[in-house]
């Protein structure tokens, strides 16, 4: 097909040339931003008297109509086409005849595709959110289900500390909560219009930029018509968020697959979450943890490919640039895609609280609280510290817990120890009695679930 560009060449490439170069089997899933930036476009022209108000009514129906066409599937793709701009521009001069040629005064492929770009992200950061809000809603939910349940907490994953599972999992709501925060800090960025800086320089024309970037629901304009046009900062600063939220998923993933190990049994997961072996008839395998444990690695190869694409790149655009939009449609769908399933994952699992119980009445969990005991009747932390290690021994020699050994043997370490110990040692009490802000005491766990969803509710507002 004759180029749009014929004007210096006759505009006839390699085939291969032409795939190589070709975007559209990529940019096609930007069609509807295109279209709708195009239409501001021509609305804003026809202010500026840079095209008439009829010639600017005739583009911008046919650009309707070729929006329908494309949602309705009656009109297809044309995959030798370079990319979806040129596209939409083809098939808009086919359908108008040359009024069609008029849309694209005044700006170039390098601000359309930025702008573009920015639209298509700024839907993608709302869906991504909303996805991450019903995960922390989930977890919510759970966790005031088990702000009571008593499970070991682990540092490297040794018992360490008596926490509920409640506290547990609104760990995760506190990282995820963060992550929503990450996401809108990075549209105020995004949500900048990068329309007008043209090709790099801006334009002869009198055009209004902040009337187009109002249009499109941009909260400003790029002062910069260089920087406009090669500022790919918001996709790096997009995937790097996406990022950490795959962090965060796959941290919660390796617990879910721990947990539902024979080893711990601490939960089970819906038999819709998990798959059989083809050859172990007993097996329930936590694929879907495993998978968005595995896709993590692939979300920071999008951002560490687009880092690497940008960093030798000189001003304004070059054509490495196109390589920014698989990697960054790659993030967003495989992040959306594990938080759909992971959700529902969550919400499904049954928790085992007698295993976590038991696992956590073996490690010797309150030794720290014991300790705790003698300091507050007196002794220095160090000294307690070192008689509750040395009571912890004597236990694993005699096969018994802190629990069960009689005071007698106490009293051989110090004469501070009376009956009251055995309060101290008892795993709800261990908990009852972490009081501090952030602790893990059933009060504690019920403000951070308070907190959590008042922060949710004020993102509503400020939405
Ligand atoms: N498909 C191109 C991209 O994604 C659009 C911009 C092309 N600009 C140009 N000067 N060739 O980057």
């Amino acid at each position: 097909m004759a180029k749009m560009w014929t004007g210096v060449t006759d505009g006839v490439t390699d085939s291969i040339a032409d795939d190589f170069n070709s975007s559209i089997h990529f940019d096609s899933r930007m069609y509807a931003h295109d279209i709708k930036g195009s239409m501001a476009h021509a609305m804003m022209l026809s202010l500026c008297g840079i095209i008439a108000e009829d010639e600017a009514n005739t583009i911008i129906a046919g650009l309707e109509g070729i929006l329908a066409d494309l949602q309705s599937g009656k009109l297809e793709f044309d995959m030798s086409a370079e990319d979806i701009h040129m596209f939409v521009e083809q098939e808009l001069t086919a359908r108008i005849g040359d009024v069609g040629k008029k849309l694209h005064t005044a700006r170039s492929r390098n601000d359309q595709v930025a702008l573009d770009i920015r639209m298509y992200l700024r839907d993608e950061i709302d869906e991504i959110t909303a996805l991450l809000k019903g995960l922390v809603e989930v977890l919510c939910d759970k966790a005031g289900e088990h702000k009571a349940s008593i499970m070991s907490g682990y540092t490297h994953l040794q018992r360490a500390q008596p926490i509920t599972f409640g506290h547990h999992l609104m760990a995760y709501a506190m990282m995820l909560l963060r992550d929503i925060d990450r996401l809108s800090d990075c549209k105020k960025r995004m949500n900048m219009s990068p329309i007008g800086c043209c090709a790099l320089a801006g334009t002869t024309y009198n055009t209004d930029r902040r009337f187009e970037a109002e249009k499109l629901g941009f909260d400003g304009i790029c002062m910069n018509s260089l920087d406009g046009v090669s500022d790919r900062d918001f996709c790096v600063e997009l995937m790097s968020a996406i990022s950490l939220i795959m962090v965060h998923l796959s941290r919660f993933s390796e617990e879910i697959i721990l947990w539902s190990s024979w080893e711990f049994k601490f939960i089970e997961l819906s038999s819709n979450y998990t798959t059989g072996s083809s050859i172990m008839p007993q097996k329930r395998n936590p694929d879907m943890a495993e998978l968005v444990r595995g896709k993590t690695g692939r979300v920071y190869g999008d951002l560490l490919g687009l880092l690497t694409t940008l960093k030798g790149l000189p001003l304004a655009y070059n054509k490495d640039m196109q390589e920014d939009k698989e990697g960054v449609f790659d993030a967003c769908d495989t992040v959306k895609m594990c938080l759909k399933v992971f959700t529902p994952m969550i919400a499904t699992m049954s928790v085992i609280t007698d295993n976590m119980k038991k696992a956590a009445g073996e490690g010797f969990i309150n030794a720290t609280d014991l300790a705790d005991y003698l300091v507050k009747k007196g002794m220095p932390f160090r000294t307690a510290y070192k008689i509750s290690g040395q009571l912890v021994a004597l236990c694993m020699q005699k096969k018994t817990v802190l629990e069960d050994l009689p005071l007698e043997e106490y009293k051989q370490f110090s004469e501070l120890f009376d009956e009251e110990l055995y309060d101290a040692v008892n795993l709800e009490n261990c908990v009852k009695r972490r009081i501090s802000e952030g602790g893990t005491s059933v009060e504690s766990v019920e403000k951070q679930i308070e907190f959590v969803k008042g922060q949710l509710k004020q993102g509503e507002k400020n939405k």
